[in-house]
């Protein structure tokens, strides 16, 4: 059993002492601190400790382990505090505003010895494992065009996440997350990096964006994150060379479709007219040389991110979300904000 903090007591700290007291035994979550009154509330119904300050929580030699959970500026010299003070430290994405500050991060880390990994909880994703396990099994052939996208419609990003200063922004909240993702699923390096931050609600920050990713295998990406959207397309659609799977929404519809190997066709020299126009290069493909699989049956728990953690502080397991795979992330973040700040592309090697 393991003694646990909460730093940040908002949303997602509350999330994350909730989940633990359901679903994580072996973690006891000891207390937690929160600057605001109304947040520090919470602790009576959550039964757990009302620490008075971060110092105090540093200052219990009975915590082994903190999640920090505030806003996105103070992530890097909170984790820093905690890592000195010698807690093993998880830390809410993005992990910091930049790639240097995470650098930052990383040599205490290292000096310390102690854990630090970020909550990339997305890793765990239903559709996303849906697709990480098609490219397992081979079932598209190899993956050459991947799209990715959150679409909604809430119009501009809420309290601090619309505050340049606090490290707002469509890119660190929800970007790094499609981001980490896709970096996962392709373990090469990243070769061309291309952004749209569109401020479509806001002054301060980007709300609508569309990255542009190329890896050394060919395999190019598109990530979308929106929110003026009425009319959703889909979650994701990856084009491989021997297949195609659609997931269409969050509740991880889809569809996956396989060339047969062995059926024997001969496209039509014919013109086809379509109400849109004539075509011959996109005539559509008979259905018989196609066949239609299930979906992998992949289940994920954000809880197992907790797990993974607790193995590695009892010495059982390897850390999944390591930070060296967060830098890479990071250093691609700085780029895709260059990007959009001068107006085209880079060649790079992430
Ligand atoms: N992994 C995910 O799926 C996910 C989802 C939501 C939020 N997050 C991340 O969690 C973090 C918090 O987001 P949120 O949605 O909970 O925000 P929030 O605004 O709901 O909560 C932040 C809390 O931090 C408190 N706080 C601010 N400064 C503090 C300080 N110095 N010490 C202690 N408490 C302080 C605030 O009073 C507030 O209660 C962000 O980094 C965000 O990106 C992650």
């Amino acid at each position: 059993m393991f003694n646990h903090a909460v730093i940040g007591l908002g949303g997602m700290g509350t999330w994350h002492v909730e989940n633990i007291q359901k679903k994580v035994p072996r973690l006891h979550v000891k207390g937690a601190f929160d600057i605001r009154k109304e947040a520090m509330d919470k602790t009576e119904r959550l039964g757990i400790k009302a620490y008075a300050s971060l110092e105090e929580i540093l200052n219990d030699p009975e915590i082994d382990l903190v999640t920090i959970a505030i806003p996105n500026d103070m992530h890097k010299d909170t984790a820093i505090r905690c890592l000195r003070a010698g807690k093993n430290v998880v830390c809410e994405k993005p992990v910091t505003l930049n790639s240097a500050e995470l650098e930052e991060i990383i040599a205490v880390q290292k000096e310390t010895g102690k854990l630090f990994s970020v909550h990339q909880n997305r890793r765990w994703d239903r559709d996303f494992l849906i697709v990480k396990e098609a490219k397992k099994q081979g079932l598209l052939g190899d993956i050459k065009l991947l799209e990715s996208k959150v679409q909604g419609s809430r119009g501009s990003l809420e309290g601090w996440r619309g505050h340049k200063l606090n490290g707002g922004g469509m890119l660190l909240d929800w970007g790094i997350h499609l981001l980490d993702q896709v970096m996962q699923l392709d373990p090469g390096k990243v070769v061309k990096v291309d952004a749209h931050l569109l401020k479509v609600f806001s002054d301060e920050v980007d709300d609508n964006i569309k990255l542009a990713l190329l890896f050394d295998d060919g395999m190019s990406a598109i990530l979308e994150m929106t929110t003026m959207c009425l009319i959703n397309t889909y979650r994701w659609h990856v084009q491989g060379t021997g297949g195609t799977l659609l997931i269409k929404d969050w509740k991880c519809n889809g569809e996956l479709w396989q060339l047969k190997p062995d059926a024997e066709m001969t496209w039509d020299e014919d013109i086809v007219y379509t109400d849109a126009g004539p075509t011959r290069t996109m005539a559509p493909r008979p259905k018989y040389t196609m066949n239609q699989l299930d979906l992998p049956d992949v289940r994920g728990d954000w809880s197992d991110y907790y797990n993974n953690v607790l193995d590695v502080l009892e010495g059982k397991a390897e850390l999944i979300v390591k930070p060296a795979q967060t830098l890479r992330v990071m250093n691609v973040i700085d780029l895709l904000f260059k990007s959009a700040e001068e107006g085209h592309g880079f060649a790079c090697c992430i």
